[in-house]
């Protein structure tokens, strides 16, 4: 099964064995491109599965594609651009990729939402019963919610109001950067009152903790993680989560009406 994984700076893709999770080959990454609107985005998701299917190991030509996008992804159709062009609003995300792949079917989920499904799958949360929050730190913060093994799709938790300030604008990683925070004060203050607001409105049974900076957590959870009460865990399958959950959604592993938001 193929799955695509839309991001800020790159675009990759896989052939991922679904009964374990991994790549069957290499992935292939091409820079997106800039502006990175729909059509832009089309014709190199058209790229990434020439590529792929060209392979030894290719699924069959007219299987389903999974393809993953950092914004609210309802239905197949983009309903908000915090960091992604603002033409995306309102686009049909599956329609428009499929139309670019000779009308193959194609399943559209949010970023966090794959990655998190993927992790709670194959990674941290496999074989793990209850509430998981997957908490995406990089450019923005994404949010998987996955109670039981069926994810609760779009929560946009990055996005909650927390203290009059959006949440991703203080506590991502990028806002370390833009802030030039230390890591004691980023994870002591910022971190700390994100972690503890998401854990009063949930209570969760695990937190894992997934994008660039889980590569390093002594980094950061030294200053924070005696503060919250529900494990915290970081991500293991990093930088192919994406491309793993989206071929995970599109896979019919999951119930369709799961994938169409009714149950
Ligand atoms: C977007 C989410 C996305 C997250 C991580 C946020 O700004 O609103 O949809 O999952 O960034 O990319």
């Amino acid at each position: 099964m193929i799955g695509i994984d839309i991001g800020g700076t790159g675009m990759k893709g896989g052939i991922v064995d679904l009964r374990t999770g991994n790549l069957v080959s290499e992935r292939f990454r091409i820079p997106t491109p800039q502006p990175a609107t729909p059509q832009a985005i089309a014709q190199v998701a058209r790229q990434i599965v020439d590529e792929l299917q060209s392979r030894d190991l290719a699924p069959e030509p007219h299987s389903a594609i999974g393809v993953d996008f950092p914004a609210v992804v309802k239905n197949g159709v983009v309903f908000s651009a915090a960091n992604v062009d603002p033409t995306w609003i309102n686009t049909n995300l599956e329609q428009l990729i499929s139309d670019a792949l000779d009308s193959r079917a194609v399943y559209g989920i949010n970023d966090a939402d794959a990655a998190g499904l993927a992790e709670a799958t194959y990674g941290q949360g496999r074989d793990k019963m209850g509430l998981i929050a997957v908490i995406t730190l990089g450019t923005g913060i994404g949010s998987a919610l996955i109670n039981n093994g069926v994810l609760v799709p779009n929560t946009e938790l990055g996005h909650l109001e927390i203290d009059g300030h959006d949440a991703e604008s203080r506590a991502s990683a990028r806002a370390r950067e833009v802030h030039e925070l230390s890591w004691k004060k980023y994870a002591s203050k910022r971190l700390r009152r994100y972690f503890q607001h998401v854990e009063a409105l949930f209570s969760p049974d695990l937190f894992i903790i997934g994008g660039g900076i889980s590569k390093n957590p002594e980094k950061f959870m030294p200053y924070f993680e005696d503060e919250i009460r529900t494990p915290m865990v970081m991500a293991t399958l990093r930088n192919n989560a994406g491309i793993v959950g989206a071929a995970l959604w599109a896979g019919g592993m999951l119930p369709e009406r799961q994938r169409r938001g009714e149950a």
